[in-house]
């Protein structure tokens, strides 16, 4: 029985992918990289902010010590967070905002499971706060999925075992952390037939069957 649906931010309640990337590539563009790409930013998903620079950095030759990473981290964030200002209400993805309303209705508690630092922003410039129990983001966890440590922490703060609790997910490293972390996965997005989820829609307006996941 699910008490409580932990929900991954990017790809499944909005997507902000193509700001990442971007932000991404006007850094790699700044360092001399000019060949950084959509499929190395594919990588990127779901990992960390300094994971996602080791990407980066990968593609060129200069090494850098600790303290210039962090600063370059710095950078791409400020050129990711000036892109966040368009983001709106009018970003949320298909069948978020009605699968929220419904789970509540239910009874049922919701929360973000984010790598993102930047999760509690984006929730409130896209308006999905009031309709979310707990946030677990970036903020409070060191590992990256396929550590099931975002997720742990969400359950944790929602007061439910994880194993009352179902994960909405878009990339294999989170659907493989809900497995880790001993939770139900429900795969979104592109990919949603290769993710190996325990159930498997489209997007969240393409559930088949609530009750049936529930
Ligand atoms: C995830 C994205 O949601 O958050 C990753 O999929 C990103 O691409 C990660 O690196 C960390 O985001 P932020 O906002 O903390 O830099
Ligand atoms: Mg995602």
């Amino acid at each position: 029985m699910i008490r409580g649906v932990i929900f991954d931010l990017d790809g499944v309640l909005v997507s902000t992918d193509e700001l990442h990337y971007q932000a991404w590539k006007h850094l790699a563009e700044e360092l001399g990289i000019m060949d950084f790409s959509r499929k190395d930013n594919e990588r990127q998903r779901g990992v960390s902010r300094m994971a996602s620079l080791e990407i980066v950095l990968e593609k060129g030759a200069k090494e850098y010590t600790e303290e210039e990473k962090i600063a370059l981290a710095e950078k791409k964030n400020d050129y990711y967070k000036r892109s966040l200002q368009a983001l709106s209400p009018a970003d949320v993805l298909p069948g978020a905002k009605e699968a929220l309303e419904m789970l509540r209705q239910r009874g049922i508690l919701t929360a973000v499971g984010s790598a993102s630092k930047n999760a509690p922003e984006i929730l409130e410039r896209i308006g999905l706060i009031p309709l979310l129990d707990k946030i677990s983001c970036g903020l409070d966890t060191t590992k990256s999925k396929p550590d099931p440590e975002v997720f742990l922490v969400a359950a944790k703060k929602l007061g439910l075992s994880p194993e009352s609790c179902l994960v909405v997910e878009d990339a294999a490293a989170g659907i493989q952390a809900a497995k880790a972390g001993g939770m139900k996965a429900l795969a979104v997005g592109p990919l949603y037939q290769q993710l190996g989820g325990d159930f498997a829609a489209r997007d969240l307006s393409a559930v088949e069957s609530w009750d049936e996941i529930l």
